[in-house]
């Protein structure tokens, strides 16, 4: 992952800012991580649940996590709203996955929308990706709505997945290209 850029972007949008978690952030991710009501539609092996100690997966988000992903804080005026993530690079195809979650308090204020609008602007303007996919959960009617509006083209529907659940989920496949 690390070849994608050469150091750990610093986005900012007009209200939204992208940048890397510190040990400042612990408590606040510590709430998102116990939020079940966040991760109802994301599959279960994410980094920031890989450990029980909050402060120890933020110390090792930018060495053993971000040889497969990059996450990022999502903060408004300061204030963490949760977690954007770029992953599953596939170089060949100049590819990469995006997705986010973010604490109810901050769901439908467009935070999500400026999100995906700031990765999407960086990968465009700063690396070689040339397509970004996103996989939503077909019950997951409000991401759906952003990758729609956001120009993500929807490739696959209801196909089943395994997002490390009991079964597999009915899931959307999204794509947009960029170059
Ligand atoms: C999905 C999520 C990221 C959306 O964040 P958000 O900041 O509330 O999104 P936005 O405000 O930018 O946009 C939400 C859009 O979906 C719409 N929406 C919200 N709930 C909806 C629903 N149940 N059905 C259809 N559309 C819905 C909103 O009206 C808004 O559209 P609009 O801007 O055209 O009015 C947030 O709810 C979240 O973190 N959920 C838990 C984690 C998750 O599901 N992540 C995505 C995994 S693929």
């Amino acid at each position: 992952m690390k070849e994608l850029f050469k150091e750990i972007p610093y986005l900012k949008g007009e209200r939204v800012t992208l940048r890397k978690l510190t040990a400042e952030d612990t408590e606040a991710l510590r709430e998102l991580v116990n939020n079940d009501k966040v991760y109802r539609y994301l599959p279960t092996s994410l980094y920031e649940k890989k450990y029980d100690s909050v402060g120890y997966v933020i110390e090792h988000l930018y060495d053993e996590c971000i040889k497969d992903s990059l996450i990022l804080g999502v903060f408004l005026g300061g204030e963490f709203c949760g977690l954007a993530e770029i992953y599953g690079y596939s170089k060949p195809d100049f590819k990469v996955s995006i997705g986010y979650r973010l604490l109810p308090a901050y769901w439908r204020r467009g935070i999500a929308t400026e999100t995906l609008s700031l990765l999407i602007g960086f990968l465009a303007d700063e690396t070689d990706i040339e397509k970004i996919s996103a996989s939503t959960m077909s019950e997951n009617k409000a991401s759906a709505h952003i990758f729609e509006k956001s120009g993500f083209k929807l490739e696959a529907h209801a196909v089943y997945e395994d997002w490390g659940y009991d079964t597999p989920k009915p899931t959307d496949k999204w794509i947009l290209n960029i170059k």
